[in-house]
């Protein structure tokens, strides 16, 4: 007998506004299939499935030998945040002193910071959907109300300027911006953005977080940083991080940059919840920008070679409609299609939970229902994978695909 009664203990109301995650059940089944045995091949990783270059890690191993295993300055060291002032100029064209910026634990956690330091009880937070499934949780444990921007396969998930004004009330606090996109790896182009832009001039109260993670992982478009266009420096929070472009996501290293009240309201958060991210892995980051970044070349190269796969595979299914997206590593088909058929068990497929379900259940192959993601008429397939895989779980997704009636 606990001394706590799971029943009776009464949280923070903070916490039970957050939803459990969507893809819990899914990853648990997953699991034990693979322990039963079953050949199950995910296609749900939110990450590389590349090492991390060796430079990087080398410089991890010399900081530990070096002793490097103190705590740091909160905000991070000197020269990491000078190699960040130094990127974000070359790359994005922003000017950002060391000052301005805060290194944190992951970019999930610079993302928590400005949305828990921007956002108040009533604020209204825009939020394109269909969206990381953190957005909307960390909106609510603010205390903040997320409303979702609906976007669509044929608009190829991105929003436009006019959804944009429609959806901005005066308690709108923040759009969250995610370009490339996880979960659908679209890339707002640059004219898009200075339309969003421009409805933001006639709105100065609403502040902008971008959320530029996946920007080293683009095929044939352009990464444009929000705070480049007109006027939105000023109301910008541009966030990165190491984990996606560097294959870095287990040392833990992202960062925002922006005005400085708001990073200086950060950081003195992170200096209560849980100090600078770990001294060994911001020696890691600064090889990192360091580095000659042929190895993300190469990554990048690989990414675009089975996108290209899994989307000519995805072409030949009637019931599929995909757009070609031009970042990240997943793709996010609208498989609303297949909706109301049944399969060779007697069940009939009602939503993307569903087909994910048997899927996995009767061809072992694991994705993510679009519900995660606000969005229940598609499904996340991520190619972070070997070709191998891919082409097996392609072939067993068509297979398990067509038996529907
Ligand atoms: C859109 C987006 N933002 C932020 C993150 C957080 O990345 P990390 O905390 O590993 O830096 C992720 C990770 O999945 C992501 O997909």
């Amino acid at each position: 007998m606990t001394s706590v009664d799971a029943i009776t203990l009464e949280f923070n109301p903070r916490v039970m506004a957050v939803q459990p995650s969507a893809t819990l059940a899914m990853t648990a089944r997953a699991m034990e299939l693979k322990r039963a045995g079953k050949p199950v091949i995910g296609l749900s990783a939110g990450e590389p499935d590349f090492d991390t270059p060796a430079p990087i890690s080398e410089a991890g191993i010399e900081a530990i030998k070096a002793g490097f295993t103190h705590y740091t300055q909160n905000m991070g060291v000197p020269e990491l945040r000078e190699r960040i002032s130094e990127k974000l100029k070359a790359d994005n064209g922003l000017e950002y002193s060391p000052g301005q910026i805060l290194c944190s634990n992951g970019a999930k956690q610079s993302v928590a910071l400005a949305v828990s330091v921007l956002c108040r009880p009533g604020d209204e937070v825009l939020i394109p959907t269909p969206y990381w499934v953190s957005y909307p949780e960390m909106t609510r444990f603010a205390g903040a109300t997320p409303v979702p921007i609906t976007t669509s396969v044929d608009k190829d998930y991105r929003i436009s300027a006019a959804q944009l004004d429609a959806a901005i009330t005066e308690n709108t606090r923040l759009l969250i911006l995610c370009s490339p996109s996880n979960p659908t790896g679209s890339v707002y182009l640059k004219e898009e953005l200075e339309e969003i832009a421009a409805v933001l001039r006639k709105h100065p109260h609403v502040y902008v977080l971008s959320d530029e993670i996946y920007e080293y992982v683009i095929f044939d478009a352009e990464q444009h940083s929000f705070a480049s266009f007109d006027g939105m420096k000023d109301r910008t929070i541009t966030v990165n991080g190491f984990s996606k472009g560097f294959a870095m996501t287990g040392w833990r290293l992202g960062y925002m940059a922006g005005p400085e009240p708001i990073v200086k309201a950060a950081s003195k958060i992170q200096s209560q919840f849980t100090s600078a991210p770990c001294s060994i892995t911001q020696k890691a980051g600064i090889a990192a920008l360091e580095m000659d970044k042929g190895i993300i070349r190469e990554m990048v190269a690989a990414f675009r070679q089975r996108r290209d796969f899994v989307l000519g595979e995805l072409a030949e299914l009637d019931g599929v409609r995909c757009p070609k997206p031009e970042g990240a590593f997943y793709l996010f088909p609208d498989v609303s299609g297949y909706y109301g058929k049944t399969t060779p068990q007697g069940n009939t497929i009602t939503d993307s939970q569903d087909l994910c379900f048997y899927l996995l259940d009767e061809k072992n192959v694991a994705l993510v229902p679009g519900q995660a993601f606000g969005d229940p008429n598609g499904i996340r397939i991520s190619y972070a994978a070997s070709m191998d895989d891919l082409k097996e779980a392609l072939r067993r997704i068509k297979e398990g695909l067509s038996q529907l009636q």
